[in-house]
């Protein structure tokens, strides 16, 4: 399973990255906005700081909501740097925007999604990655890791190339469960990440070793 880190903070993005697990990014317009990233010209230099930092896939989001326009940013985003995927939400245009840039050899994220027929729909048109975003599902009294086991049988079904993004994520036994259920990758806030360190029998267990060794080594 791919671990992506879900944040527009650089140093974030280089705390993760040093752990040596990070295998990309994914950023959205509000990511950006609360790091303070306004306008056409810094928004993309930021990008292009992501990309410089970590090696692998950096999801940059359209903001246009028409073909025409989502076509000319993406074409934009994806000049930046070989690893710019472009993140297209999920309506009618997106998925022909999608589709135009499966065609163009354009990688994209299809995001927003939060249903097992948005996630054919973004298969069907060639999107690279699929974003359903299980948090804000089980913030909506459904099953977000359902929803992943649910699309994992579909596009198995069919071959589908599409690789399944669990984003919205919320902790790390999100994580865990969107493994067991065959998620290709999991987008996760730095805390979520940092977490799956953790368990108290590890750390009772090392404070007992080092003890030990100090009895006899001094
Ligand atoms: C995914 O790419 C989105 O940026 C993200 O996971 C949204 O998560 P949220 O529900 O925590 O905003």
């Amino acid at each position: 399973m791919k671990f992506f880190i879900d944040t527009a903070n650089l140093a974030q993005i280089k705390e993760a990255n040093e752990l040596g697990v990070l295998d990309g990014v994914t950023t959205n317009p509000s990511l950006m906005a609360k790091e303070g990233i306004k306008g056409d010209a810094a928004v993309l230099e930021h990008y292009v700081a992501i990309c410089n930092l970590v090696n692998g896939p950096v999801s940059a989001e359209v903001i246009s909501t028409e073909f025409k326009g989502m076509v000319e940013e993406g074409k934009k985003l994806a000049a930046l740097h070989k690893n710019i995927v472009v993140k297209v939400p999920m309506i009618k245009d997106g998925i022909k925007a999608i589709k135009w840039f499966t065609e163009n050899g354009i990688k994209t994220n299809c995001t927003l999604v939060f249903s097992a027929a948005q996630a054919l729909l973004a298969a069907k048109a060639g999107a690279t990655m699929v974003s359903p975003f299980i948090g804000r599902v089980d913030d909506s009294n459904w099953d977000g890791v359902q929803l992943i086991e649910q699309i994992r049988l579909i596009y198995d079904n069919y071959d589908y190339k599409t690789e399944i993004l669990a984003a919205s994520i919320r902790n790390s036994m999100h994580i865990v469960r969107c493994a067991e259920v065959g998620a290709d990758i999991a987008t996760c806030p730095l805390s979520s990440i940092v977490s799956l360190f953790s368990h108290p029998l590890t750390d009772i267990g090392l404070a007992k070793f080092l003890e030990d060794h100090k009895k006899v080594n001094g």
